[in-house]
């Protein structure tokens, strides 16, 4: 388990996005963060949204952004001009990590790598310590409302073990079950798309993330 504090990241990607402004706010109140999924058609088999959608969002908590594209390389400029807190790319698609490290921090952006369900940490190099978050994908990236998949915690254990201090978040399949075990292998930031934008009582459901 991780001393730092849980943090709540709600990934758009379940909301209605014909009024996405009034879906982030009906969660913003309640969690720590916004989590926005880019998808591309070829990473991953499924599109979603480019970097003018991404500037419309509108909210005082950081936004983070979620690459699942290939030649991330080519956008990073575009998508640092959105307004986003932190740019998550996937190893899978690094030819070089440390340089993509360096470009993101130099367009003023934090720095998140993502490992697919079954990259091994060994895919992150020596980069480990100029990381600020690693995001260990916890469904097959592409779509939301999958099932939680548990071969991914000891990653998450490993991870936590090397790096106390580090921010881990986990992307897919989280609900109130599934959270306490995310949260007991060591991960401190858990998104949520389908388990919260689903129902009702938003509030609610995003404080059964926390207990
Ligand atoms: C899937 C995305 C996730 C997705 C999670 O590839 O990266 O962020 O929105 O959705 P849920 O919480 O429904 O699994
Ligand atoms: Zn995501």
């Amino acid at each position: 388990m991780s001393q730092k504090r849980v943090q709540i990241a709600a990934s758009i990607l379940s909301a209605d996005f014909g009024r996405l402004n009034e879906e982030v706010a009906s969660v913003e109140p309640y969690v720590d963060i916004f989590h926005i999924d880019v998808m591309d058609g070829h990473f991953v088999p499924n599109i979603s949204i480019g970097a003018d959608v991404v500037k419309s969002i509108q909210t005082s908590r950081p936004k983070h952004l979620h690459l699942m594209i290939e030649h991330p390389e080519k956008y990073l400029e575009i998508f640092a001009k959105t307004g986003v807190d932190t740019i998550i790319v996937h190893a899978e698609v690094c030819e070089d990590i440390p340089v993509m490290i360096e470009k993101i921090k130099a367009l003023g952006c934090r720095v998140g790598v993502a490992l697919k369900p079954r990259t091994p940490l060994a895919a992150l190099g020596t980069s480990l310590d100029e990381i600020d978050l690693v995001l260990i994908m916890t469904v097959e990236p592409g779509f939301g409302g999958q099932t939680f998949l548990e071969e991914t915690l000891p990653k998450i254990r490993e991870l936590r073990d090397l790096k106390p201090d580090l921010d881990i978040e986990v992307d897919g399949g989280i609900n109130e079950k599934t959270a306490s075990k995310a949260i007991e292998a060591g991960a401190n930031i858990l998104v949520s798309g389908s388990y919260i934008f689903q129902v009702k009582n938003r509030q609610k459901a995003i404080e059964s993330l926390k207990s």
